[in-house]
């Protein structure tokens, strides 16, 4: 059965590109056919592998509009099994299409991705810093929510809101739907308010923490290699497979494998 997992929060700068991407590349290296769908019109996973504006005509945006099916959009790269439904900032006009007549607006993704869900063993979608109409469209197209919480000051703030979006998403439109987990994300070890947001986390929400083994947790570290692999166009695996991002990262898709 094939699993797709919704990258969401609807703060920026938390890790949820960084976290599409790497997870979908850790996952194809292991051998499982994965698409990443870019869903925010910054278009960020997108570049972050390598594709530039230039480079393709047809974006997530045209799919969503109608006028494209998602196999003609699909995107080869560098790792065997991972194709990606790029995204470009065209996207935004999106929003505006749904405030015209579009029935079943939330459910315009879901009904491009259920048709090709059978040739990927996973479908990771990235979704814009919002809980807009995009966001609502990433939840409702999913089989879970994986949700990046940035170990900073303020990292639980907004929180609530999310899990009440999610509650309705899966009151209204998509029963089914789980949260697949918490991710920490640039965690360092040397401040105490990493340890501060991952031990506030544990408390709450210890069930949805992904894990190593018994006794340890998946946390990705603060690694200045993720921070740069998306400017050669790389997942960190290819760009660094020996940094700790990498194996953090391999550690998430391990504990989603299962
Ligand atoms: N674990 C990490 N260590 C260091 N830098 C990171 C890490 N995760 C993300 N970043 C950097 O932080 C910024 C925000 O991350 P990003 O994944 O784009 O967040 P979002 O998609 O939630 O806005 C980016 O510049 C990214 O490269
Ligand atoms: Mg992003």
């Amino acid at each position: 059965m094939s699993e797709v997992i919704a990258i969401a929060n609807q703060k920026g700068g938390v890790g949820k590109t960084t976290t599409a991407v790497n997870l979908s590349a850790a996952l194809a290296l292991m051998g499982k056919k994965v698409l990443l769908v870019d869903a925010d019109p910054q278009a960020n996973a997108t570049t972050s592998l390598g594709f530039h504006r230039d480079t393709y005509q047809y974006n997530i945006y045209h799919v969503m509009l109608g006028t494209k099916e998602m196999n003609e959009i699909i995107l080869d790269t560098e790792i065997d099994n991972l194709k990606v439904a790029p995204s470009n900032i065209g996207l935004v006009g999106i929003e505006k299409e749904f405030y015209k007549d579009t029935k079943d607006r939330e459910l315009v993704l879901k009904r491009k991705i259920d048709p090709i869900k059978k040739d990927y063993d996973f479908i990771i979608i990235d979704s814009p810093p919002a809980l807009g109409p995009i966001t609502i469209n990433t939840l409702s197209a999913s089989t879970s929510v994986l949700i990046p919480i940035q170990c900073e000051f303020f990292a639980l703030e907004g929180l609530a809101q999310l899990l009440n979006t999610i509650k309705l998403v899966k009151q209204t439109i998509n029963r089914n739907l789980q949260i697949r987990g918490f991710l920490p994300t640039m965690y360092s070890s040397q401040n105490n308010l990493s340890k501060q947001v991952f031990a506030d986390l544990a408390q709450h929400f210890e069930s949805k923490l992904f894990k190593i083994d018994k006794s340890s947790y998946v946390v990705i570290p603060r690694n200045i290699k993720l921070a740069e692999s998306p400017s050669f166009g790389k997942p960190i695996m290819l760009y660094d497979k020996n940094a700790i991002g990498t194996k953090a990262y391999e550690n998430l898709a391990k504990a989603i494998i299962g």
